[in-house]
């Protein structure tokens, strides 16, 4: 509704005031989410009494999140992240579109590229394995149990050192690869032990975790993207149940059906005289709101 008339903003009506201006927004949803993120960030600024030197603050804080993003580092989805708004989309998201036995969900993390290196069952993603070497393996299946044949599996993780590969060098691709599931939906391949790591710590959203006093650590885990023709994606990820951060994780990423045992001794492993895993990925069937990912390769946000 234009009016000419010249309200009475003040702190009480400000809300309405700004609502009012907004009305005419064309797009429904992006009306519904700014009216809401508007009245949540006035209600937010009144509760807390917000002091202007605090509001520049923040100003301040988000500009340098943002100065701190580049094709291989996504700041602001850190921030996400480590205020657990990622953790919670993710949830949302996964909630949605699961069958009731669909492997859960869990962080996509910043550190996940599209094309990694095609890898054959059985092969090592890892150029140096050392001793850390581990077997991971099971079967993708659908929500019958049924193998998905072919179906295809993404993993990544950080290397021996517990660093992952582009943290060491831009181009650097280790620790990361793609493996295609036989005609059972079985898939094996050799890995080394993940260890825990510190989230990256030397920009502002370091600065906020050390303000926090929280430790910064993800507990030791293995990222997987799992996915076939029909069949909704799963981004997902295997936690190390003997993490001192398994309880604490600063990203919030951790969810008990995804928190594995290294078995010393299991008959069943396809790669005998390793250590292993086994964990079975099952996939719901595709739907129309299925798809949509709690981030991206970054360098896939920065092109325009
Ligand atoms: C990761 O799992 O790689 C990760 C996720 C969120 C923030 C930092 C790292
Ligand atoms: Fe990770």
């Amino acid at each position: 509704m234009p009016t000419n008339t010249l309200l009475a903003v003040d702190q009480n009506t400000i809300t309405d005031v700004a609502l009012e201006q907004m009305s005419t927004t064309a797009n429904p949803r992006l009306k519904q989410i700014m009216d809401s993120l508007v009245r949540h960030l006035h209600d937010f600024a009144r509760e807390v009494d917000l002091k202007p030197e605090e509001w520049l603050e923040g100003i301040k804080f988000l500009t340098a999140v943002g100065q701190t993003c580049t094709p291989n580092r996504q700041e602001f989805i850190l921030l996400s992240d480590t205020l657990g708004l990622s953790s919670l989309i993710t949830s949302l998201h996964d909630e949605r579109t699961r069958d009731s036995s669909s492997t859960t969900a869990s962080l996509l993390g910043p550190f996940y590229r599209q094309s990694s290196p095609q890898k054959a069952l059985g092969d090592s993603i890892v150029a140096n394995p050392g001793v850390a070497e581990i077997a991971v393996y099971g079967r993708v299946t659908d929500a019958q149990g049924r193998g998905i044949p072919n179906a295809s599996v993404e993993i990544w993780q950080t290397d021996d050192e517990g660093v992952y590969d582009l943290q060491k060098e831009a181009d650097l691709v280790d620790a990361r690869g793609q493996f295609h599931a036989d005609a059972e939906g079985r898939y094996w391949l050799r890995t080394v032990t993940p260890l825990g790591y510190l989230i990256p710590m030397d920009g502002p959203v370091g600065d906020m975790i050390r303000a926090q006093k929280r430790h910064g650590y993800r507990p030791g885990h293995i990222h997987f993207l799992i996915s076939a023709p029909g069949y909704r994606e799963v981004i997902t990820a295997l936690y190390m149940g003997y993490d001192d951060h398994i309880g604490s994780d600063t990203v919030f990423g951790v969810r008990a059906p995804l928190v594995v045992k290294i078995d010393e001794k299991d008959p069943k492993c396809p790669i005998p005289g390793l250590k292993s895993i086994h964990f079975d990925f099952q996939l719901a069937a595709a739907s129309s709101d299925g798809s949509g990912r709690v981030g991206a390769d970054p360098s896939q946000i920065l092109k325009k």
